[in-house]
């Protein structure tokens, strides 16, 4: 029995499996906490935007904040993908998993000049200018490298993501972006400084978007700037949608990627740009739901109005729930005897907020093992070592082979770089 939204993750008997593995048995051999992917889910993620693109030119920059482990990114470059970066850092990583720096775009607000260079060394495809400061900083750089760089201005549209205020990023009041109505002065500086060279649009809204319409808002009013821009006499060769498609993680019912993106192609092409270069950044919809987070339950306590099942991972972990009070599905790895009840999910960390779920209802026991569902994207990238906790081991599974992909932190590891006083 699958779960709903989890075509990898099912029930076969009692036991709980990723794609053929049972995850008690991955538990065993890798030990817990840890980060379990489907690299089947990832591919057939993949596959429905590449069936929305194809025919068309264009380029799937995985938004690598998502997940970064090098074996994820590999698996990526190999299909084909470029990449959405937004540190050099992250340069690094795509760069070592065998990535293409010419099928990659440079996201973020702050850009630092040492991270310019970095990235124009490197050859990436386009530098997603958010501001007009980055931009003079970009063209001076560009030009002390006797360069050009590529560059596509970040446009904030001003429409609602209808999201969680976090992660909602197209609004005024946002950080993100350059204003729709600076848009056009700033497209004209940029086209006339000897450093850049602009090569397209882009624009981003935010993140776990589960409707259409918010998107097709974006792109009209990013079309009409496409319109204002090349009227003055400057080419966008390409326009970037951005990410933000999100997954099932409850009930929520997002369209297909494959569905929305052939809604906003149908628009484009209704506004005659059909021969643009579309460019997309996916992150959480390639890798969410191919991933889950197994924990060891520890012990289980009453505290008067509430029961508590303390696990070995924690909000170091998977810092989602604590952050945005995200609700992620945990679910027994085997299915028992021990009585239903409702717990709240915590792990060891001193921190009220460390709770992994909240109200669920669990039939486990001391050494039985849950798993966090949805748990491929933003979980293992934004862990922290809180508390001295080394970060989880991570592991690819493909049907019934499965790689270890990530060592467990040992703690020396932890303070390795750290020096006493004389
Ligand atoms: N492009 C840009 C410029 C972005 O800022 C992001 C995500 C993406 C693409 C990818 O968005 P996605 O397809 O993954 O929604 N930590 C939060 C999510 C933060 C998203 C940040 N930006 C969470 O756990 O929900």
């Amino acid at each position: 029995m699958t779960l709903p939204g989890h075509p990898h993750v099912a029930y076969h008997g009692d036991t709980l499996h990723l794609d053929d593995l049972p995850l008690d048995d991955l538990a065993a051999r890798f030990g817990t906490p840890l980060y379990a992917y489907s690299r089947r889910a990832m591919l057939e993620a993949l596959a429905g935007y590449q069936r929305a693109l194809a025919g068309r030119e264009h380029l799937i920059c995985y938004a690598m904040k998502a997940n970064s482990n090098l074996a994820v990114l590999q698996t990526f470059a190999r299909s084909g993908c470029g990449f959405d970066i937004v540190s050099g850092g992250e340069l690094q990583r795509v760069l070592a998993a065998g990535g293409d720096a010419a099928r990659v775009v440079f996201s973020g607000v702050g850009k630092t000049r040492a991270e310019m260079a970095q990235a124009l060394q490197a050859g990436v495809a386009c530098f997603n200018v958010e501001s007009e400061g980055e931009l003079e900083a970009l063209n001076e750089v560009a030009c002390g490298h006797g360069a050009r760089a590529r560059v596509s201005l970040r446009v904030n549209p001003d429409v609602d993501a209808k999201t969680h205020p976090y992660i909602s990023t197209g609004l005024k009041g946002n950080k993100f972006g350059i204003a729709h109505d600076r848009a056009l002065a700033v497209y004209r500086r940029a086209a006339g400084l000897p450093g850049l060279e602009v090569v397209g649009i882009d624009c981003h809204i935010g993140s776990q978007i589960t409707q259409a319409e918010p998107y097709l808002d974006a792109l009209d009013r990013v079309l009409d700037l496409v319109e204002a821009v090349e009227a003055a006499g400057i080419a966008l060769p390409h326009l970037d949608l951005g990410g933000g498609l999100g997954i099932r993680y409850t009930d929520e019912q997002p369209p297909a990627a494959e569905a929305l993106v052939g809604a906003m192609l149908a628009r484009i092409d209704a506004r005659g740009h059909g021969r643009r270069k579309i460019l997309l950044e996916p992150g959480r919809s390639l890798v969410g739901n191919a991933g889950v987070l197994v924990t060891q339950v520890q012990y289980l306590k009453s505290g008067g109005d509430k029961n508590f099942c303390i696990v070995d991972a924690a909000m170091n972990d998977l810092m989602r729930p604590a952050m945005y009070e995200a609700w992620m599905d945990i679910v027994a790895t085997r299915r028992g005897t021990a009585p239903v009840q409702t717990y709240d999910v915590v792990g060891p960390v001193c921190e009220s907020g460390d709770w992994l779920g909240r109200e669920r209802r669990l039939a486990v026991q001391p050494g039985d093992r849950i798993a966090v569902l949805s748990a491929g994207a933003y979980g293992m990238s934004m862990a922290s070592n809180y508390n001295t906790r080394g970060r989880a081991a991570e592991v690819m599974v493909d049907g019934a082979e499965a790689w270890l992909i990530r060592d467990r932190e040992a703690p020396a590891e932890l303070f390795r770089g750290e020096h006493l006083l004389p």
